[in-house]
């Protein structure tokens, strides 16, 4: 089996498991799941998503660590190594192949989403927000978006941010970065955690997440729960196994997963925790509020609250840290294929893959203003037509690819020894639920992700 010779391993213990959470936790918990949370119901929402984190996302995420720690390189080289391994036909090298291609195009609009977080820190430092209600808050959001020099002036310093820290290699680069990152990450976490108390409205908050009503379960939730455990565990998408190649072969891969999960959870719990009480406590601002909820609305509570100079920095820079942690992870696999396979620098390599996804994210910088009626396919203009590609058909093909791939065509002995740190009963369900429930009911979000639209294009 081809190995790499120059494939690092995690310097430090703890490493992956910081990386891992640090690709994990992201735009997808801090400003996507607070929303989706709202609009489907709160606590009903709250409880899909555990579930689905639970029985798809951990077992899938299991699975495609076995994979990069098995193959040792970059996900196309181990997927190649994997399924020659296993006797198996070249299509599975696909899985490589879909996950570097869906995190470059993650990365190319991702970095422009990010990139609102530096321009609203830069409003919140300079105390901005005070006096803001929902029409003003609304029109600086809408300002930001028409104005496409900001826009690509802050996608810009976004890419180059996260091209710098990989041109110095995963053990001095992002190793060190995640060092301090990520425990200032879990701070300001707990800080604005401990403000929120001080409204008086963290408990209004709880009960809005957890006190559950049976009647709040729908199906359409059920859809978007199971695509965002997706979406915010990282899967599908290669950076998960490319960081686990980097894992030593004595790491359990079941305590670790389930230890990135609950990081996971947690974060997204909390934020929505100290987001919904900022909310509660902000008058004339509602929780429903849809992807708008973090920069139109909380900017109008952080406006009005008596430490909103603070509280508001320390979100905008919680979010910035967080998603910086997350684009080095989507930058990661193409970079490792251009240095591994061609043997590119890997300043070289950041240059490339950062310049090309940048030069593709100045598509989506247009989907905010001129092209934003300019239909690429199916209705959707360049960016949601990205964003659906992505997040609807790669990203779950991905994942079906890797449960059908690890369950059923892996050799069982190989998948045993990989997993011979977690204990036999862990093994057991893990191998059950990757082969019969996992494949099933990601089959079902593609099937429902693509299925509305085809209907629609056809009874064009
Ligand atoms: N998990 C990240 C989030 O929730 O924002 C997004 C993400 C990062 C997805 C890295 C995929 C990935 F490879």
């Amino acid at each position: 089996m081809k190995r790499l010779k120059q494939h690092a391993i995690w310097g430090r213990r703890g490493s992956f498991i910081l990386a891992a959470t640090g690709s994990a936790v992201g735009l997808g918990n801090i400003w996507k799941f607070p929303y989706i949370a709202g609009e489907n119901g709160g606590a009903a929402f709250v409880l899909l998503y555990l579930a689905c984190v639970a029985l798809v996302g951990i077992p899938i995420m299991m699975a495609e660590i076995m994979l990069g720690r098995r193959g040792r390189a970059n996900p196309i080289t181990t997927m190649n190594n994997i399924r020659t391994e296993a006797g198996a036909s070249w299509f599975w090298t696909l899985i490589g192949w879909l996950g570097v291609i869906a995190g470059f195009l993650i990365l190319s609009y991702y970095t422009v989403i990010a990139g609102w977080t530096l321009d609203y820190f830069a409003l919140a430092v300079q105390n901005k927000f005070v006096g803001l209600d929902g029409d003003s808050s609304n029109k600086l959001f809408d300002a930001l978006l028409a104005d496409r020099s900001r826009l690509v002036q802050s996608h810009t310093s976004f890419m180059a941010m996260t091209a710098l820290v990989l041109m110095f290699g995963v053990n001095k680069g992002l190793e060190n970065v995640i060092r301090w990152t990520m425990p200032i990450l879990l701070l300001l976490l707990l800080a604005l955690l401990g403000y929120a108390y001080t409204t008086g409205e963290l408990l209004t908050s709880a009960r809005f997440l957890f006190s559950f009503n049976v009647e709040d379960l729908s199906w359409n939730a059920t859809l978007i729960a199971l695509g965002h455990a997706f979406f915010t565990l990282s899967l599908g998408m290669g950076a998960i196994m490319a960081y686990g190649a980097y894992m030593p072969s004595t790491a359990a891969i079941g305590k670790t997963v389930i230890i990135v999960a609950l990081l996971d959870v947690l974060v997204a719990i909390i934020t929505s925790l100290f987001v919904f009480a900022f909310v509660f406590a902000t008058p004339g601002i509602q929780a429903s509020q849809g992807p708008g909820l973090i920069f139109v609305t909380l900017p109008v509570a952080f406006g009005s609250m008596p430490a909103g100079l603070f509280i508001g920095s320390a979100f905008f820079l919680m979010v910035i840290l967080s998603a910086w942690v997350s684009t080095i992870s989507l930058l990661e696999p193409a970079v490792a294929y251009l240095n591994e396979r061609f043997d590119f620098h890997r300043i070289s390599a950041c240059l490339i893959v950062a310049g090309a996804a940048w030069l593709l994210g100045l598509g989506s910088v247009l989907s905010f203003n001129e092209w934003s009626d300019q239909e690429l396919i199916w209705g959707m203009n360049f960016r949601t037509s990205i964003d659906f590609f992505t997040a609807n058909l790669l990203l779950p093909i991905g994942g079906l690819l890797i449960a059908i791939f690890v369950g059923w065509v892996m050799n069982i002995e190989i998948t045993k020894h990989e997993m011979q740190q977690d204990s036999p009963y862990l093994y057991a369900v893990w191998r059950f639920v990757l082969r019969y429930f996992a494949p099933l009911a990601v089959l079902v979000i593609i099937v429902n992700g693509v299925y509305p639209v085809l209907t629609v294009v056809v009874a064009e």
